[in-house]
């Protein structure tokens, strides 16, 4: 299998250089709105917004920074397949301007825009991202009548356009098998709050970019893909940032296309590309080595194996799991200055270290039978 992968400085106000119903799928996190870091960004967007804050009016930049992600989403609506998912991944912002402390509510800004276009709005995930810092209480202290709850949380918003996608020849329905998720997977990735990301985040770009980047860790928008598309499908993150999105496509086997208006972050984006191989690679093996593990431990309590994915020869839970079947990448070439190819080879057992081989059958296993 191959993958491609497109990288455009462009405005994703206006993706031209995407066409109408070409992608499968959206994983993305726009600047957040009323958070300081990004106040430049959206004044050189619309030069009002500087105004609102130079008169103390808050609610106003509020509204002129949402018109211009409002302008995003629209041609996120154009270019998305029927039948097909966007995540946007948000926080709120408190802020004090001018003495008044007070909450911007960008999901729910979000959210309403989204309706309007035309996207149906499906549950969403609620990221926990708990932090120690002594400073974390706002407010005042222990007396009661005028603190503020700590905002430890951020949301991954799902989106669809239009009714459920279809999988209707055989090829397809045999790619969304291939592209399946083990059922312990299913049972964490599917829950609407997520609290492990950080432990699972590998490595990509330069840590001190990422953080000025506000980067989301590569496991989130691994997972998001995971469940929102097959093999071969193509996402796109108009907010690219420092590339995230794009290696975890190249670790899922999925192609993409990345869009930031900042041409500075070229060289990030093409060493995080680079570092998606092994990131990739160690993410990818993971999983099935958990599964290994996972499938053992039900052995060992004498649970019963049902049946066999023949293709990594290693139990499931389920029937839906027997045709997953796990790529890993292998090389990555760059082809031009915007785009990448990326080859996979297939998960076979030998690729899984020694220590995790494990006697995955017993007496009950589909083979003794
Ligand atoms: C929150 S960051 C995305 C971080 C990214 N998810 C990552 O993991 O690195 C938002 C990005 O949007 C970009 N941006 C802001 N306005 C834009 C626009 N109109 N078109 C395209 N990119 C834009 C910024 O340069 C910034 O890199």
């Amino acid at each position: 299998m191959k993958s491609w992968h497109k990288i455009l400085v462009s405005d994703a106000r206006q993706l031209s250089g995407v066409d109408d119903e070409s992608v499968e799928c959206i994983v993305t996190s726009p600047p957040y709105p009323m958070i300081e870091m990004w106040d430049d960004v959206f004044s050189k967007l619309n030069p009002l917004i500087g105004n609102a804050f130079k008169e103390n009016n808050g609610l106003k930049a509020f509204g002129l920074m949402h018109e211009e992600l409002d302008k995003v989403w629209m041609e996120c609506y154009r270019v998305l397949k029927p039948g097909c998912i966007a995540c946007v991944n948000i926080g709120d912002a408190v802020r004090t301007i001018n003495g008044h402390f007070q909450m911007y509510s960008n999901h729910a800004r979000i959210i309403s825009s989204m309706g309007e276009i035309g996207f149906t709005q499906l549950p969403d995930i609620l990221w926990r991202k708990q932090t120690n810092a002594p400073n974390k209480f706002m407010g005042s202290g222990m007396l009661p009548a005028c603190a503020y709850v700590t905002y430890e949380h951020e949301y991954i918003l799902i989106f669809r356009k239009g009714e459920k996608r279809k999988f209707v020849s055989r090829t397809d329905k045999l790619r969304r098998r291939q592209s399946a998720y083990f059922w312990e997977e299913r049972n964490i990735w599917f829950s609407d709050v997520w609290t492990d990301l950080k432990g699972t985040s590998q490595p990509l770009a330069d840590k001190s970019v990422r953080d000025r980047s506000a980067s989301y860790p590569f496991e989130l928008a691994y997972r998001l893909i995971c469940m929102h598309t097959v093999y071969g499908d193509t996402i796109l993150d108009p907010f690219l940032g420092t590339g995230t999105t794009t290696a975890a496509a190249v670790a899922s086997c999925r192609n993409s296309i990345g869009i930031d208006i900042e041409k500075e972050l070229q060289q990030t984006i093409q060493d995080t590309i680079l570092s998606s191989l092994n990131v990739g690679k160690k993410r990818v093996t993971d999983r099935l080595s958990g599964h290994k593990e996972f499938i053992r431990a039900r052995y060992d309590v004498g649970k019963r194996i049902k049946y066999l994915n023949k293709n990594h020869d290693v139990g499931t839970v389920t029937a839906q799991e027997t045709d997953i079947m796990i790529c890993v990448p292998a090389r990555i070439k760059k082809m031009s200055e915007q785009t990448y190819e990326v080859d996979y080879e297939f998960a076979r057992p030998d690729v899984i270290s020694k220590s995790d081989q494990l006697p995955l059958f017993g007496n009950n296993s589909p083979r003794s039978r």
